[in-house]
């Protein structure tokens, strides 16, 4: 099977991060957890057999509750992503990229796309991942990063089970880094993260792409 195991990480070019940055100030805040630390978007694409990518309806997200103990199946309606931002060549450079490396160019499909802002202090952990080492339950998932300020921790770890003691892959994932892995045959996760520097708020900000 194509693409089978998975795992690629490249880095884009700086101006993809710094183009895309304003737009997470601009984030409402994620309605479907405690806390005031995380905020979010959401849009969804499909992909002709041409690679020609167009932006479909917006509409509630739901995982299933075998994967996501946390929210699993629970309608999560997410603000949608905004209009100017993924109209932009940058972003188009992210979908691009992630329909090249996971062969979706060719095949057609649809990506679901995740904008999320994860905010921390110095005395309190904030979870990227509560869920825990998890399957967004798709075929792949990628990760880019577009900021790291001031973040402790935060690491992007890869296993190749849910009860692994040892990621296979365990890495910082810098801006403009972006990692594609095979969902079905990879778990992930992302550790907790804490401001690096008291008084000031650590964030961390990146795109999710699924499909
Ligand atoms: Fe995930």
């Amino acid at each position: 099977m194509q693409n089978k195991f998975l795992i690629e990480a490249f880095q884009t070019p700086d101006a993809v991060s710094q183009t895309l940055l304003p737009y997470f100030s601009r984030l409402s805040k994620d309605p479907y957890v405690d806390s005031d630390v995380r905020f979010r978007s959401y849009a969804r694409f499909a992909i002709d057999t041409e690679g020609e990518i167009m932006r479909l309806p917006h509409k509630a997200f739901m995982q299933s509750s075998d994967v996501n103990r946390v929210v699993g199946d629970v309608e999560r309606h997410f603000a949608p992503m905004d209009d100017g931002m993924v109209t932009l060549p940058e972003f188009a450079h992210l979908l691009r990229s992630f329909t090249a490396a996971t062969g979706l160019e060719h095949t057609g499909g649809e990506v679901d796309v995740h904008q999320i802002r994860v905010t921390c202090s110095a005395q309190d952990t904030s979870a990227p991942a509560p869920e825990g080492i998890h399957q967004d339950g798709f075929r792949f998932v990628g990760i880019f990063c577009v900021q790291r300020q001031n973040i402790a921790g935060g690491f992007t770890q890869i296993f190749t089970s849910p009860v692994e003691q040892h990621p296979h892959l365990n890495t910082v994932l810098e801006p403009n880094q972006f990692v594609i892995i095979d969902d079905q045959r990879y778990y992930h996760h992302i550790s907790e993260t804490l401001s690096s520097e008291s008084g000031q708020e650590g964030v961390r900000d990146v795109f999710v792409f699924t499909a």
